[in-house]
């Protein structure tokens, strides 16, 4: 008796040492952790319960049927950050690259499955050479089974994926589908195809740093949503994420302790909007007096820095904030703006979580570039997210709302619950510069006729009246008391209900 006991534990160590001593001291000597001690520093202590751990392949090609490693590359199986489930993958690169075979990918979609039955979310820690060379088209099935599992999941649970190390071709494509994607900033990279390839099909030479390393996914394709500096902070950092959001799309999100007074006033807010209209200011800082204790995480903080998303909370409860950001291209909504927005704000939307908008847009950036680049279907996917959106949805007008800009940004037009303007709000069809030059063209030689009618059209248009007139703007409230309207507000909406007529699936301008 005493010896089957002993053969499990040897068993299981023989696992646990994944592809040998050497390839562990390898992946140590690159600065990466492995497999199972990313798991260990992502869930709480002694919380990680792993199924499949003698799970091999069955691959009889090249040799393989001589080298089996129980576990076949991948760490399964769930745990608990801070008490709340969630289940796990975590590829093991000193097994075979962390490449994907028939039975790694089989190991993936069981636990996938577990978490959408029982309403929990995935993390996946990637960190892979992509499809086992030696397994063809099988692993290419396992690849598409995962796929089709991140999608069914899509909308149900929350998926994360972070990149601690290469994922070349399929192991790209995993990750994409699912709501956010987290790297390890000089030691993860991502690409459909390598350097060595893209060099013999295109004759361009690049290193994999400049062809998918951290820096060109987060400001370049916004293909990841932040990196940060080693596999420790990474882990941490998503375990402070996973905190804001909640385990399925039939629950909310996890309403924490909180510290900090909900009618707080903030008496600087009162100055935050310069006297110059044309002036910048730091939206964040209206963010972090919005928030509990000033906590905000941030997501694509380095691309398109015109536009501002991530979570707060407000009374303890998580809340999604948009908010254009005046220090960069005036807050203008563009391309790459409106499609961060816009995933966010459907990211918000599919799991329940309210959206509070702030907003300084004085409209979409003008120029061929944009207009060539499809601007107009990218800002349609802003205006159709929050149009769809039933989430409670909150509203705070600091200063411009012009053009089609002012609709798309959470107005009262597209469902928007409660609407406030501080008043310094200026709510137009534009700015009234451009607006006098249109109207009143054949004076434009006179300076002090044109001044006079500018004069006229700021003293008509530039504020938050003609629209709280309208009923469009439901409160001018002062700015000092943003945090207190704002908490208000989201604690009438707690019970909002409202929903969208039926269909199969709505077609959103991809
Ligand atoms: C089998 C693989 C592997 C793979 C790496 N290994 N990738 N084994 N299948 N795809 C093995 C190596 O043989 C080696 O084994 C060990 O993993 C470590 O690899 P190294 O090359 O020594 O490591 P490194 O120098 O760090 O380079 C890592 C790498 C490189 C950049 C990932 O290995 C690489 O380019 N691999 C191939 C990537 C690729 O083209 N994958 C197929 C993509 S096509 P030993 O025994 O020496 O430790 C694809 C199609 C899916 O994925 C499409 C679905 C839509």
């Amino acid at each position: 008796m005493k010896d089957i006991l002993h053969q499990l534990e040897t068993r299981r160590n023989e696992a646990r040492l994944g592809g040998g001593a050497h390839r562990i001291e390898a992946q140590h000597k690159k600065g990466k952790l492995t497999a199972r001690e990313r798991i260990e520093v992502l869930v709480d202590e002694g919380s990680f319960e792993e199924f499949d751990m003698f799970k091999a392949h069955r691959c009889a090609e090249f040799g393989m049927e001589q080298v089996r490693y129980p576990g076949d590359g991948v760490v399964t199986g769930w745990g608990t950050i801070n008490g709340r489930m969630v289940y796990v993958f975590s590829q093991d690169f000193t097994v075979f690259g962390g490449s994907l075979s028939e039975t790694h990918a089989e190991k993936i979609c069981k636990i996938m499955d577990m978490a959408i039955k029982n309403g929990a979310p995935v993390i996946g820690l990637n960190d892979s050479g992509g499809a086992r060379i030696q397994e063809g088209v099988a692993s290419l099935a396992g690849y598409a089974d995962v796929f089709q599992k991140n999608i069914m999941a899509s909308g149900v649970v929350p998926q994360i994926s972070v990149i601690m190390g290469p994922c070349a071709g399929g192991a790209v494509y995993s990750p994409a589908m699912t709501d956010f994607i987290y790297m390890v900033k000089d030691s993860s990279y991502m690409f459909v195809t390598g350097p060595d390839v893209v060099k013999t099909v295109t004759n361009e030479i690049v290193t994999a740093e400049e062809l998918g390393g951290a820096k060109t996914h987060t400001s370049k394709s916004s293909v990841a949503d932040g990196a940060y500096d080693n596999d420790m902070e990474t882990l941490a950092e998503v375990r402070r994420l996973f905190d804001f959001l909640p385990l399925n799309n039939r629950e909310k999100a996890p309403v924490r302790p909180f510290y900090d007074s909900q009618d707080r006033l903030e008496k600087s807010l009162d100055s935050l909007v310069p006297e110059n209209p044309n002036l910048p200011y730091d939206m964040k800082e209206l963010v972090r007096k919005v928030a509990d204790e000033g906590d905000f995480f941030e997501t694509q903080a380095d691309f398109a820095g015109n536009i501002l998303t991530g979570f707060i909370r407000i009374e303890g409860a998580t809340v999604g904030v948009v908010a254009n950001q005046p220090l960069v291209l005036a807050g203008c909504l563009d391309i790459d703006a409106s499609r961060k927005a816009a995933r966010f704000v459907r990211f918000c939307d599919a799991f329940e979580i309210p959206i509070l908008t702030l907003v300084d847009v004085p409209g979409f950036l003008p120029g061929t570039s944009q207009e060539y680049g499809g601007v107009i279907k990218h800002g349609a996917k802003l205006l159709f997210a929050y149009g769809e959106a039933t989430v409670p949805k909150v509203t705070v007008i600091t200063r411009k709302a012009y053009g089609g800009a002012y609709d798309v940004m959470a107005s009262k037009h597209l469902r928007g619950d409660f609407n406030y303007a501080w008043p310094t709000a200026q709510i137009a069809v534009m700015g009234a510069k451009g607006a006098v030059e249109i109207l009143y063209r054949s004076e434009l030689g006179d300076a002090d006729k044109i001044a006079q009618r500018t004069a006229d059209y700021e003293g008509r248009f530039a504020n938050p009246f003609v629209a709280a007139e309208k009923g469009f703007i439901d409160d001018v409230i002062m700015p000092h008391s943003t945090r207190a309207r704002v908490a208000r507000a989201f604690a009438a909406l707690r019970n909002k209900k409202l929903s969208n007529p039926w269909k199969k699936h709505d077609n959103i301008p991809l």
